[in-house]
């Protein structure tokens, strides 16, 4: 394993303590704002997915990876998908996820090294986990490699704005991590260098993502104002997703 691997892993076995299950409740939490805010682009992920594949995609049986306690892999769960694996490097992150949604398998697995023979799930999912990786375009073949049908890719995008107020460097404590960000011809490029012309579809969509400002913005409103008041913000920056820091990208092999 690689040691910035290790360094994360050990991080994050810290982080999802058995004990601070509790932090993470907004994973499971059927609360209309949050889950508007959490599930925005995994939503957007899905419409992809539906909008492009005659088959039914809740029959598909999906890969989440970095999946930490599982919020992805809930997401799917409950949008009527039953056959879900979430993988992690973190084996506390996996108990807290069996303990939110028993009916999820999970697996511990190094993102950039799946160690799952090529085609072994319908679709891989990454969220926010890619760029904790020493080589994330290593962790996106790698997806591409074990997805039978395709794969949801939602990180960072690389653009003027998110370089200058986004992160470059993510601390967990001594865990460092460069946060890698990618743009359509970038992922054009790994796609078709990995699958020659044997694809479907490359969809990148660019977008603003801040949920943690949007959040505390609209929580100094009355209760009943708050997810009319997130719905309307993000409708509004969505006026200028061509310079969004954010993407959600789907292949479909
Ligand atoms: C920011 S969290 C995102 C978790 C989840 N996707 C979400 O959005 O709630 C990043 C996750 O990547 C995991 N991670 C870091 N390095 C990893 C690796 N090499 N392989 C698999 N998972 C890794 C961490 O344990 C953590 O759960």
């Amino acid at each position: 394993m690689h040691e910035l691997v290790q360094d994360q892993k050990n991080i994050f076995e810290e982080k999802y303590a058995l004990e601070t299950k509790t932090k993470y409740g907004f994973h499971i939490t059927h609360d209309p704002l949050i889950r508007f805010l959490r599930d925005r682009r995994l939503n957007k992920s899905l419409d992809i997915l539906k909008n492009n594949n005659n088959d039914d995609v809740s029959s598909w049986s999906v890969l989440v990876v970095c999946g930490g306690v599982g919020g992805e892999g809930i997401f799917f769960y409950r949008k009527g998908l039953s056959n879900i694996t979430v993988s992690d490097i973190s084996e506390n992150s996996l108990k807290i996820c069996n303990f939110f949604e028993p009916a999820i398998d999970t697996i511990m697995l190094n993102g950039e090294s799946l160690d799952l023979p090529d085609n072994s799930y319908d679709l891989v999912v990454v969220q926010d986990g890619l760029h904790h990786l020493p080589r994330p375009v290593s962790g996106f073949t790698e997806m591409l490699r074990v997805a039978k049908k395709g794969i949801v890719v939602i990180e960072p995008y690389n653009g003027l704005v998110g370089n200058l107020i986004g992160t470059e460097w993510e601390k967990h404590g001594d865990a460092v991590n460069y946060v890698f960000r990618w743009d359509k011809d970038l992922v054009t490029q790994v796609v078709k260098s990995l699958l020659l012309s044997n694809y479907k579809l490359i969809r990148v969509l660019r977008l603003w993502d801040h949920n943690k400002i949007i959040f505390k913005t609209v929580t100094k409103l009355p209760k009943s104002l708050q997810l009319k008041a997130s719905k309307t913000i993000y409708w509004l920056i969505s006026l200028f997703n061509f310079s969004g820091n954010n993407m959600v990208a789907v292949v479909l092999k």
